[in-house]
């Protein structure tokens, strides 16, 4: 809680363009978020987080930028939402470390994720990823949050987050507030264009995969006639048909609909026309996010000024508990 109301925080890492999924299935309901006035937001663009794996300087740089000015774009306004880099909050790092001393070996060895990550780059398998969810935990805990918008892919970090403050907290009493996951309206899970079966990521090395969200509207399209689909030709919602349902599903996140609705729309087409449907769908719903990244990224000093302004919020509210947390530890204060 803060200043009595509640809190949330959330955030993506800052590796490669971000997704149609990302946006979905995260960023969207976020803005849907912001109509609700007793919630304190905040959103971060996890960079420590992305330097798991290797970055190219030049890269990581734009790719902050640009995961910020589409934060933004997509409709989280800086002035209502505290939107900052997490590495111009140091505190971050220092209760990431000071957490690392409160979790287990046992505890991070169960983390599924650590062990997809550690199999898909056996060339640098670093203790940074081991110990990512405990930073996580740091993010989410600095804040107080009450609520946390996760996938289902993040959850088992969430859980951690929570024994590792019900842990502190068993020590030396109520230092922070146990977060709980919050499920979006929304919240689509969107699966990857040329295997749904797979979910669409910002990783994924064939880029027909994925619509990012700055692709313009001919490859949004090109990119949709070529997803793969079945052979029957038929227009079901339904499990066997995963190619189908995927669109369906995007089509529904972008225009509100039910499937059963969307499925009614489509009586009577080819699985051509219910692809272009679709992606004329998804270019008309990013065209506006498109034109105001465009604004943004001429507009640096306004941008700037928010990045400012906001780090030095999250720092204001990130220090109050990191100070709690190393008084209740015994640390000594530097004398005034
Ligand atoms: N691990 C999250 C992801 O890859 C990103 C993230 C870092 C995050 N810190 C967070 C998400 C805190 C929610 C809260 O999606």
């Amino acid at each position: 809680m803060i200043d009595g109301k509640k809190t949330m925080l959330s955030g993506m890492q800052s590796t490669g363009m971000i997704t149609l999924g990302n946006y979905l299935g995260a960023l969207k309901n976020w803005v849907n978020l912001n109509d609700e006035e007793d919630i304190k937001c905040f959103y971060g663009i996890m960079d420590l987080h992305s330097i798991t794996v290797r970055q190219n300087p030049a890269e990581f740089r734009k790719n902050a930028r640009t995961l910020l000015l589409l934060y933004i774009a997509a409709g989280l306004d800086p002035e209502k939402n505290c939107i900052f880099y997490q590495s111009h909050v140091p505190a971050h790092s220092e209760l990431g470390w000071i957490l690392d001393c409160y979790t287990y070996m046992g505890e991070m060895n169960r983390m599924t994720q650590f062990k997809d990550k550690a199999a898909k780059h056996a060339d640098n398998i670093n203790t940074g990823l081991f110990t990512y969810p405990v930073l996580m935990a740091a993010d989410i805990l600095l804040y107080q949050a009450d609520l946390v918008p996760v996938g289902k892919d993040q959850m088992q970090h969430l859980e951690i987050t929570r024994d590792i403050a019900n842990r502190f907290n068993g020590i030396y009493g109520d230092v922070f507030t146990i977060p709980e996951a919050y499920i979006g309206k929304s919240g689509a899970k969107i699966m990857s264009l040329q295997d749904p079966t797979k979910k669409m990521s910002k990783s994924d090395e064939n880029p027909n995969a994925s619509i990012y969200l700055l692709d313009d509207k001919d490859t949004i399209m090109r990119k949709f006639k070529r997803a793969v689909t079945d052979s029957d030709n038929c227009i079901a919602y339904s499990e066997d048909k995963p190619g189908i349902k995927n669109l369906i599903d995007i089509y529904c996140a972008v225009t509100k609909k039910t499937p059963d609705e969307a499925v009614k729309d489509f009586t009577g087409l080819g699985y051509g026309q219910l692809k272009e449907i679709v992606g004329e769908a998804v270019a008309e719903e990013l065209a506006p996010l498109y034109r105001r990244y465009d604004e943004l990224l001429k507009d640096k000093e306004y941008v700037d000024r928010a990045i400012k302004n906001n780090a030095e919020q999250a720092s204001y509210y990130a220090n109050k508990t990191l100070r709690k947390v190393k008084k209740k530890i015994g640390f000594t204060e530097m004398p005034r």
